[in-house]
């Protein structure tokens, strides 16, 4: 595209007007907005009032435009706009993660049956460049792993705990007060919209379209102070970290939990809503990525480097996808958890292959040990349960042997 590039912007809020302040802003970028499209016909806008339509078909349907770019809070809204676009022969940028994280096989096989681009980069990670580098530069390098801070809101919570010794829902009314939290807070502090980037960073670090429903998540929500005080006792910060792992030439594993982590892990000073993305190569060892994780011109800088890409006609290839030797995914590893607890009777759920520490007192019990990632997701109901709650130590990863003898914890506990 050498032409002057026609933009239909659907979604006007935080990352829509801070994406026009950027273009406005940015200095050689071919681009022109065309419309902006919006939902609620009564609210005050910071430019006029003929830049606007209501109707996202003027933008989809337009033979004007040549990009659309899809930056509204309706994940499903968001598929009907995406999928429509796509289908029109339109390149489409987006930053809506979950929308992809759910849609990703099928949103790519539209836009090569239409010959046309999605770019995403905005969706994981605000301002860090993750996506294109995962796809592009880590191409022919054995990816260890991959894992960080991708969610900026439950970030701002475990600082606000960690260094103002905030309780937990003090710390998350703050962030609803700044505008970092929802009034409905699950997708963050449950560990879904971190699962979302990490099912987008998994496509384009091994290969692997998964469903976001296959993959482990738990949150910061139950977090309790005796978790907290046990991580600072050890000189631990908490952080929620979505981690994909390479286990040999063919597996992959991922999950999203909080973990423990200490001074000498980049993630350590990842504070506030600023995010981190640690990727660990063969050749080019361990490599650590910064900065804002949301916002509207972090993000909206996002969005407009995907626009800048079009002008060179730049597509992700999936080269990872594509290529012979499939990846696949695996829950069947083992980790090391700390898992606090109240009632003894819940122990029955989950069934540990070793135990380094136990602690019994009064107001609460934990207990340090192996588990496989395959029998927490059946312990996911129980999980459920405030008085529990499990973080992972962050030592060890590896594949489960199939010939562990798994040891109930009432035997373990009786030896
Ligand atoms: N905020 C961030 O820092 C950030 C960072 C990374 C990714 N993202 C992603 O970027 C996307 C946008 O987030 P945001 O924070 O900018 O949201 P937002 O501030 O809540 O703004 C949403 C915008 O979408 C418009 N909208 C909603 N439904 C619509 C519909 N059916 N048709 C047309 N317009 C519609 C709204 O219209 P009205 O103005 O009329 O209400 C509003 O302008 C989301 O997918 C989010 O996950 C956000």
């Amino acid at each position: 595209m050498n032409k002057t590039i026609k933009l239909g912007l659907i979604g006007f809020g935080v990352v829509g007007q801070g994406l026009y302040d950027v273009l406005n802003k940015a200095k050689g970028i071919n681009a022109d907005v065309y419309k902006i499209c919006v939902k609620d016909r009564n609210k005050r806008r910071t430019i006029p009032d003929f830049h606007f339509t209501y109707d996202a078909e003027d933008i989809i349907e337009s033979p004007e435009v040549d990009v659309v770019v899809e930056i509204i809070n309706d994940s499903d809204e968001a598929y009907k706009i995406v999928t429509a676009a796509l289908k029109n022969g339109k390149h489409v940028v987006t930053a809506n993660k979950k929308m992809l994280a759910e849609h990703l096989a099928e949103l790519v096989e539209l836009q090569q049956k239409h010959n046309v681009s999605l770019l995403y980069e905005a969706s994981t990670c605000g301002a860090i460049p993750i996506i294109r580098n995962l796809e592009e530069y880590y191409d022919n390098e054995l990816l260890y792993s991959v894992c960080g801070i991708f969610n900026g809101t439950s970030n701002f919570i475990l600082t606000k705990i960690f260094d103002e010794n905030l309780s937990y829902g003090v710390a998350l009314k703050q962030a609803q007060d700044l505008g970092f939290a929802e009034t409905d807070p699950t997708s963050d502090v449950g560990g879904f919209d971190a699962k979302y980037k990490l099912c987008i960073v998994a496509a384009h670090a091994y290969g692997l379209f998964l469903n976001p429903k296959e993959v482990f998540n738990y949150g910061i929500e139950h977090l309790s102070d005796h978790d907290i005080r046990y991580a600072r006792e050890k000189g631990f910060k908490i952080k929620l970290v979505p981690t994909a792992v390479k286990l040999n030439e063919k597996q992959v594993t991922l999950f999203v939990m909080p973990q423990f982590v200490g001074k000498d892990n980049y993630l350590y000073n990842v504070d506030n809503e600023n995010n981190g993305v640690i990727v660990e190569a063969a050749f080019a060892d361990k490599q650590f990525f910064y900065g804002k994780g949301a916002g509207g011109h972090p993000t909206g800088s996002a969005v407009l480097s995907d626009i800048s890409a079009l002008t060179y006609a730049y597509r992700y290839e999936y080269k990872k996808y594509l290529q012979e030797e499939k990846t696949s995914y695996t829950t069947d590893i083992e980790l090391e958890i700390y898992l606090k607890y109240e009632d003894e009777k819940d122990l029955k759920n989950f069934k540990f292959n070793s135990i380094s520490e136990k602690h019994f007192a009064p107001t609460h019990n934990y207990i340090i040990g192996t588990i496989t990632l395959s029998d927490l997701i059946k312990a996911k109901e129980v999980l459920n349960n405030k008085t529990i709650s499990i973080i992972n130590t962050g030592r060890s990863i590896v594949l489960a042997k199939k010939d562990t003898v798994k040891k109930s914890l009432a035997d373990a506990i009786l030896k």
